[in-house]
């Protein structure tokens, strides 16, 4: 469990209210996909300069396959672009992590995926974690399938499955949990967004739509949670 400082370690993100968006201005969906991404790329930005440890922005859920073969493909082409620029031209040094069921994605996407996380490795200032075919309950099924995989062949105590085990067996092994997750869009809901690691996060709903939000929504958010006391079950 972490301390209730007022710097959060881990912020996560739904990046909701792109169709929305382009809604509200006649336009179809994948627009407001198209200005969601610039968005995030301020916003990443933004928070690698002030110095964030550690994001986790909602990209793809295991549940957005049900939309349309249109939009699929444009959020997959959308993605595609995204990881395919050019790393040496980026001023920030983030860390980029994937996080969800990678195995389903086209093969050039798992493939870059791979090799971004590779080269940006060692950069130690920011993570930015992309949840791409991302559920919290899928990535709490696929731990339980490993641990138990690993006490079927004899390497694991099922006794010895505590917390801890569970968290370093997930997406986010290693990084602190969250102490902010934020929702833009005016939904209050987490839509299996890190149902694991967000037992004790902020949570704070924003009634902008993801692709208005700037970094003064941010540091709104920020201010937010600075006067929230936190107790995580204490007094
Ligand atoms: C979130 O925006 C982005 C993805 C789920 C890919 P939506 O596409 O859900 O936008 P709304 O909620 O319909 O406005
Ligand atoms: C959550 O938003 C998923 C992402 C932002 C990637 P949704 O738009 O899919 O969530 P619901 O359907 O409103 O709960
Ligand atoms: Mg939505």
């Amino acid at each position: 469990m972490q301390e209730s400082g007022k710097n959060p370690q881990h912020i996560g993100i739904i990046m909701d209210g792109n169709g929305r968006w382009a809604k509200q201005r006649g336009l179809a969906r994948k627009f407001g996909h198209r200005e969601g991404a610039k968005a995030f790329q301020k916003i990443v930005e933004y928070c690698y300069d002030l110095g964030v440890p550690y994001l986790t922005f909602y990209a793809w859920s295991t549940e957005n396959w049900a939309r349309p073969k249109d939009e699929v493909d444009a959020v997959m082409n959308l993605l595609r672009d995204y990881l395919n620029r050019d790393l040496s031209k980026i001023r920030q040094q983030v860390r980029m992590r994937f996080i969800g069921d990678r195995g389903a994605l086209p093969q050039d996407i798992q493939q870059k995926m791979a090799e971004i996380e590779e080269k940006t490795a060692s950069f130690t200032r920011t993570t930015v974690n992309l949840a791409v075919n991302y559920g919290g309950r899928a990535e709490i099924a696929a731990a339980a399938r490993r641990l138990a995989q690993q006490a079927r062949d004899g390497a694991l105590d099922p006794a010895d499955i505590d917390e801890a085990l569970i968290s370093a067996n997930i997406g986010t092994a290693g990084q602190p949990d969250p102490d902010i997750i934020l929702r833009p869009s005016g939904e209050k809901r987490s839509s299996n967004f890190l149902l694991w690691q967000g037992a004790y996060a902020e949570m704070i709903y924003m009634d902008v739509l993801w692709p208005d939000f700037t970094p003064r929504h941010l540091d709104e958010a920020l201010a937010e949670f600075s006067r929230r006391n936190r107790r995580f079950g204490g007094i």
